[in-house]
């Protein structure tokens, strides 16, 4: 069944009619031209489809683009502020903490998410939350590396 959602992408205002079960990773891709937010396994199990919601990361190739109705979105493509990244992407590009970049945009959505909530995350916290954004390249240590340096960085 179609249904028309209102929904706040990156601060700006959209209004979509479409099947209100269709996965909002596919929205954001395919109708709004976001790709930023990857197709990873499409079953909630790889993180590389993360995005924030109302400040909430989620899985959006298992949110149906109706729960997104009159919320706030937030991709990659929002955090930077013109051409200065945001903290947490200087972190990622201090620590080298990307190898194939497919992964990468719903990491550091995970860790923005996390440190919107809890300013000075734990190691085992930071791990916890960033559990369900998997890297096949296994670059978890400099990941983790990462959220940490843009934690210290906001405590300064
Ligand atoms: S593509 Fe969404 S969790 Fe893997
Ligand atoms: S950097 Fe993307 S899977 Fe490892």
């Amino acid at each position: 069944m179609d249904v028309t959602v209102t929904l706040t992408v990156n601060g700006k205002a959209k209004t979509i009619t479409t099947d209100a079960e269709r996965p909002l990773l596919d929205v954001l891709r395919e109708e709004l031209h976001l790709t930023g937010a990857k197709y990873g396994c499409g079953e909630g199990r790889c993180g590389a489809c993360t995005v924030l919601m109302d400040g909430e990361r989620i899985l959006s190739c298992v949110t149906p683009v109706a729960q997104a109705d009159k919320k706030a979105i937030t991709t990659i493509e929002g955090l930077a502020t013109g051409d200065s990244l945001h903290p947490v992407q200087e972190a990622f590009l201090a620590a080298g903490a990307m190898q194939c970049g497919y992964c990468t945009p719903g990491m550091i959505l995970t860790a923005v998410g996390l440190l919107e909530k809890n300013t000075n995350p734990t190691d085992q916290e930071i791990a916890e939350e960033m559990n369900v954004n998997l890297c096949r390249c296994n670059g978890y240590t400099k990941i983790l590396n990462a959220v940490r340096r843009a934690a210290e960085k906001r405590q300064r």
